[in-house]
């Protein structure tokens, strides 16, 4: 275990603890300021992602920051943004559970670090990672659910309201309630 983000992201640089490790480009280890006590977390990078070393970049991630500035939120600000998996899975397919297990050390030694208040997972992949692993992203989107002492919250992949529209509003209804939730418990947003 490390005990802040910068060492934390160096070993997590130097990863090969799965197969993704042998075709990505960058390590999209997370972004944003080290005191933010909410934390989003996404599925794994992209193509732009991957290229990029950050996530959320491509289009969807253009979606994401649009809907957060609205709510309040921002990766410059007061949201960290993380990815169940660091490195890109070939073709976008979907990780596999072993993917997913063998990186879920670096996501935990990320949440022991930053110790947020509130976990926004965007997309099915994280909410039945860790949520609970048959939340239905349709039906319990928005609603709070307290782990030990964490307010998680499951929400759409913005690469589903893409090609979903329909769903927006509704996202946008939970990340503003995200942010009210977040002033009630006087976080800084
Ligand atoms: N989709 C994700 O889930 N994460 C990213 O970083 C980019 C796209």
């Amino acid at each position: 275990m490390y005990d802040n983000l910068d060492e934390l992201r160096a070993a997590a640089l130097q990863c090969q603890n799965c197969g993704l490790c042998a075709t990505r480009n960058n390590v999209v280890f997370g972004v944003g300021p080290a005191d933010a006590k909410i934390l989003l977390i996404g599925e794994g990078p992209g193509e732009n992602e991957d290229k990029q070393g950050e996530p959320f970049v491509g289009r969807s991630g253009q979606l994401l920051d649009k809907m957060l500035e609205y709510a309040g939120l921002s990766r410059k600000k007061n949201i960290y943004i993380a990815n169940m998996v660091k490195c890109r899975p070939p073709q976008n397919r979907d990780p596999a559970p072993e993917e997913i297990e063998a990186c879920m050390g670096w996501l935990r030694n990320q949440t022991a670090i930053l110790r947020p208040s509130i976990i926004i997972c965007i997309g099915r992949i994280a909410a039945v990672s860790l949520i609970r692993k048959d939340f239905k992203v349709t039906k319990e989107h928005g609603q709070f659910i307290d782990k030990n002492g964490t307010l998680m919250m499951g929400t759409f992949h913005p690469a589903a309201l893409l090609r979903n529209p329909v769903n927006k509003p509704a996202a946008m209804e939970d990340l503003l309630g995200a942010a009210k939730k977040a002033r009630e418990l006087g976080l800084p947003v």
